[in-house]
């Protein structure tokens, strides 16, 4: 038996061998199938990259049929235990987790750089008071690239570094800005003094500077968790894009923004806004056969459920639902959990959803969690974007050190016209 694949082309008669590596076939070989030589080749057709492989990875391993998420190696279900979101993100960009003495030293990297330029401050003040903190977000990620121009080096590892330890640590300080602007409420500034998740509730909650707040410590675990459940996902839509953009050979700025504009829709990381209004929408139990019926004859989606790659469970909404109790415990229950409960129930019996595998999803809980912290719900998307950070630096530092990545420019089967004349 041999690693490869034998094709006919019953258009000519004729065979073609091609290697298979990795359960993989090199998608340019198909190009050698043509019918005569001035033919450009066969090529294959793959709206959405459902099955094309665009790298090779090192980072986050998924087994969708068995709800297996793993970084660099390790079950989420032990890092989120584990560790903190800054460990985590040590351990996607460097491939290990960090000693005491690493760990440390990123803390304290990290903390020196959650300051943002005051311009950026008054960037941020001229959106109008009700711009959805997405749009603000993204702008602002973009805009950092102007500040920092030496970014465009991407290939000198310092400077790519440096990059990272911004992007990282200045995340929080602008979802919390975005959120204060949208309250008309002052900034409030980093304090060095606390742990990351810890300084953005802080900038989030705390009135204004002088005035009392102490971020709780079971909030703040949830929420360092939920950010090492966001941290990567593999090639997802928005580091996709991240990847996409990088392979241009943009600075890491542009290519977040881009990653973070991905994220915003829907079918992605805004989903977890979707699935609150579709919670609140329903309100009540008693509501919930007539929305699935709605579903079922194709009128809408029900937010929050399906996935391209999990066709089982996804592990990171099993323990996001642990998290939801932790949460409440300080909060108060949020009675949309019990919607959310009841309807996943009566989804996981019906022949619709179960024929699909259609299964919920990790926007499907986390959205209920943001909304009992206090949260409005177009800050969920961003506290999305907070912790995927780390993974789409990842991912781009990945790309942007690997030989074999091409810049990312698919083809067309062209349906318009042929030549014709005015
Ligand atoms: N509600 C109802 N039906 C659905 C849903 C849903 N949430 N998701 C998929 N389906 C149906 C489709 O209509 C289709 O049915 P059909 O075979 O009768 O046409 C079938 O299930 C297969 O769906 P596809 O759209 O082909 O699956 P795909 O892998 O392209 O979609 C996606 C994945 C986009 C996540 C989809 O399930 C969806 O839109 N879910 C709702 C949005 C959501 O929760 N997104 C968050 C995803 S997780 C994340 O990004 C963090």
């Amino acid at each position: 038996m041999s690693d490869s694949l034998t094709v006919t082309d019953n258009r000519t008669g004729k065979h073609y061998e091609f290697p298979i590596k990795d359960s993989t076939i090199d998608a340019t070989d198909l190009r050698k199938i043509k019918v005569s030589d001035d033919d450009f080749g066969l090529m294959s057709f793959d709206p959405g990259l459902k099955n094309t492989a665009v790298c090779r990875s090192a980072i986050t391993f998924i087994d969708g049929e068995k709800g297996i998420l793993r970084y660099r190696g390790y079950p989420i279900e032990e890092l989120a235990s584990k560790s903190s979101f800054l460990e985590v993100s040590f351990l996607l960009l460097n491939g290990e987790l960090p000693s005491k003495t690493e760990l440390d030293g990123w803390t304290s990297e990290i903390t020196l750089h959650t300051m943002l330029n005051e311009n950026i401050k008054k960037l941020m003040d001229a959106f109008h008071y009700d711009a959805h903190p997405m749009g603000m977000l993204i702008s602002t990620i973009a805009a950092l690239s102007s500040f920092y121009p030496e970014s465009k080096n991407i290939f000198d590892p310092e400077v790519r570094r440096k990059q990272i330890v911004r992007l990282i640590a200045k995340m929080p300080t602008i979802a919390a800005f975005a959120l204060k602007h949208s309250r008309g409420l002052p900034y409030v500034y980093p304090d060095n003094e606390l742990n990351y998740t810890e300084n953005f509730l802080n900038m989030v909650y705390r009135p204004s500077h002088g005035t009392q707040y102490k971020p709780d410590p079971i909030l703040a675990k949830a929420l360092d968790t939920l950010f090492i459940l966001h941290a990567d996902h593999e090639q997802n839509c928005s580091t996709n894009a991240m990847r996409a953009v990088g392979s241009a050979q943009s600075d890491p700025y542009s290519c977040a923004a881009a990653a973070a504009a991905a994220l915003y829709g829907p079918l992605h990381g805004g989903a977890n806004e979707q699935v609150l209004r579709m919670l609140r929408e329903i309100g009540t139990k008693e509501k919930i056969p007539q929305l699935i019926q709605q579903v079922k004859e194709g009128k809408r989606k029900l937010m929050g459920f399906g996935h391209r790659v999990y066709k089982n469970f996804d592990p990171r909404g099993k323990i996001i639902k642990n998290i939801a109790e932790d949460v409440f415990q300080v909060t108060g229950r949020n009675p949309l959990i019990d919607v959310a409960l009841e309807l996943e129930r009566i989804a996981l019996e019906d022949d619709y959803f179960i024929s699909r595998k259609l299964y919920p999803n990790v926007d499907f809980y986390s959205g209920i969690i943001y909304e009992a912290m206090g949260f409005p719900t177009s800050m969920f998307p961003v506290l999305f974007a907070v912790g995927r950070m780390p993974g789409w630096l990842a991912q781009w530092q990945e790309m942007v050190t690997d030989d074999e990545q091409k810049l990312v420019r698919p083809r067309q089967i062209y349906t318009g016209h042929q030549k014709r004349t005015i």
